[in-house]
């Protein structure tokens, strides 16, 4: 936890919106998920929150990376990842991707049956099966449903292994993620009974990696629980991928108040909004609001944002004092799929952010610039488009 003079300090110095990290939440939560479980690689889904410092820190802890696009394989690469401390995910992965995965030596999550003679020769591989469940998450969140686009059919599973070896491919064994943001540890143990019925037909495999997905409240060690039966049944050793469970309480979205506006409703208009954190109004998320400021009369609020959408929320129906243009709100569990989602629609340059490591605030992502925004686009001269 931040204490709010110091949050104060940070929109101070750095101005706002502002995106802010807390070292210490970072490193408490890598540590529930050592603890719940035990001996399993983990691989941070890097997609959750790619700032180089936050995976500089997490690699100096010794877990490895989850890549799904070139960008962050160079990511990776840049704070020096190597060899199967690398994972690629994906289900369209491209020519550059298969390229990188080999320069580094990384592993190879196989997605369709064709990738088997995409992969460059010799590549470590894993595939992932598509249990075909529902899950208790948002639509959009879902990735083990059978009409998602994710992984083989579990029928299909043993027959891809044995082709990756039959073509030279180091086969290690399965993988499996059903989702984002779920909670229930029994929709996890659904799908990892899925999988394990498979053992007859694959025998023991060196590795099983059933992902991530876990939501920020999520009971870890009934999850980890599962987990380790299902690689128990395979005689594998267990694999991670957790994204949001990493980042997501570290993070906090600090906001200034513009004003307000009462017609229907509450309008408590802030400085951020879908551009900067798009999850309350692509997935309907609930993110937790909290008031840096005093006052004794509360009143319900829709926090909205700057831009010329309807949908620009940050929260429904929130109690906090009455506000004063200048006053700052904090918007919690921010760290995950909130710097990494924003955008520069509208021309807004993306935020800047902040780490506090319990003494002092250090700037790890600047503010972006109007010139920033359109640094790559190309006004043909006169001359040319004549
Ligand atoms: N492994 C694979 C193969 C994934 O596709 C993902 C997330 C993860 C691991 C990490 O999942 P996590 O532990 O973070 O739930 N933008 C959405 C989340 C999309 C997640 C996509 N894949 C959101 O804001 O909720």
């Amino acid at each position: 936890m931040i204490a709010r003079p110091d949050l104060l300090t940070a929109a101070e110095r750095f101005g706002t919106p502002l995106y802010v990290y807390d070292a210490a939440e970072l490193d408490a939560a890598l540590s529930r998920v050592r603890a719940a479980f035990g001996g399993a690689r983990v691989y941070y889904a890097i997609k959750a929150n790619p700032n180089l410092t936050l995976l500089g820190r997490l690699r100096a802890a010794g877990v490895g990376f989850e890549c799904v696009s070139a960008g962050e394989i160079a990511r990776a690469e840049q704070v020096g990842m190597t060899g199967d401390e690398v994972l690629i995910n994906g289900p369209a992965k491209s020519a550059g991707e298969y390229a990188a995965g080999a320069r580094l030596g990384a592993t190879f999550v196989v997605d369709r049956e064709e990738e088997v003679g995409l992969l460059p020769p010799g590549s470590r591989a894993l595939v992932r099966v598509n249990p075909a469940l529902s899950v208790s998450t948002h639509d959009h969140l879902a990735t083990g449903a059978a009409d998602s686009k994710f992984g083989v059919t579990p029928a299909q599973a043993p027959g891809v292994l044995e082709a990756l070896r039959a073509a030279g491919h180091d086969a290690r064994g399965l993988h499996v993620h059903i989702g984002s943001a779920i909670r229930d540890a029994s929709d996890f143990s659904a799908a990892f009974a899925r999988l394990a019925e498979l053992h007859a037909q694959t025998g023991d495999l060196e590795v099983l990696d059933v992902g991530g997905g876990w939501g920020v409240d999520a009971d870890l060690p009934g999850i980890a629980r599962e987990a380790r039966t299902a690689a128990s049944a395979f005689g594998a050793r267990l694999w991670v991928e957790p994204g949001r469970y990493l980042v997501a309480r570290a993070g906090t979205l600090l906001t200034r108040v513009v004003g307000t506006k009462r017609t229907g409703r509450n309008f408590l208009l802030t400085d951020a909004g879908m551009t900067e954190l798009l999850r309350p109004m692509l997935y309907g998320a609930e993110h937790p609001v909290t008031a840096l400021w005093n006052g004794d009369e509360e009143g319900t609020w829709d926090v909205a944002g700057p831009a010329c959408e309807s949908g620009d929320l940050l929260a429904r129906n929130v109690r906090l004092p009455s506000p004063t243009p200048g006053d700052l709100l904090a918007v919690g569990q921010a760290g995950a799929y909130g710097a990494s989602m924003s955008s520069a629609y509208l021309t807004r340059p993306r935020p800047a952010e902040a780490l506090w490591d319990g003494q002092d605030w250090t700037l790890i992502r600047r503010r972006e610039t109007p010139q920033d925004v359109w640094a790559a686009e190309i006004v043909p001269t006169a001359a040319r488009q004549s």
